[in-house]
């Protein structure tokens, strides 16, 4: 088995700060890190929910990928992300088994992790991120 726990659940929001406040008021979650991602064009914030995470993901400028995502599909899931113990090898099971990847190699993610994209269209609509930490 290579996903080794669920590392996080993210969902695209118009207003990061609306987003966290929901998640404050309405579960008590605080945020726990946050973080600009220049690179993908996004700013995140983290609310720990026992070993995992929900990461609340906004666009940083209009070309991004979430600003696409969210002009397309309005607001809601973007991806899973799932923690794995070494990104490299779980992206080569991934590619030996057919499936489409967006990032051919790991890469460098936030909070210091190394990170691989795999495209929804093989795997069942669902944009997957690998995470290695
Ligand atoms: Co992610």
């Amino acid at each position: 088995m290579l996903l080794t726990e669920i590392d996080h659940v993210a969902i695209a929001v118009n207003d990061l700060e609306a987003a966290i406040a929901y998640y404050r008021d309405t579960f008590g979650a605080e945020v726990d890190h946050r973080e600009v991602v220049e690179s993908d064009g996004v700013e995140e914030a983290l609310l720990k929910v026992a070993d995992s995470y929900v990461q609340l993901l906004t666009p940083t400028r209009p070309d991004s990928p979430v600003a696409k995502f969210l002009e397309r599909r309005g607001e809601g899931l973007h991806h899973v992300g799932y923690r794995v113990d070494d990104c490299a090898a779980a992206l080569e099971a991934v590619k030996a088994q057919g499936g489409r990847v967006i990032d051919e190699q790991p890469r460098p993610g936030s909070r210091g992790t190394t990170v691989a994209f795999i495209h929804p269209k093989t795997a069942f609509g669902t944009l997957i991120e690998l995470v290695q930490e």
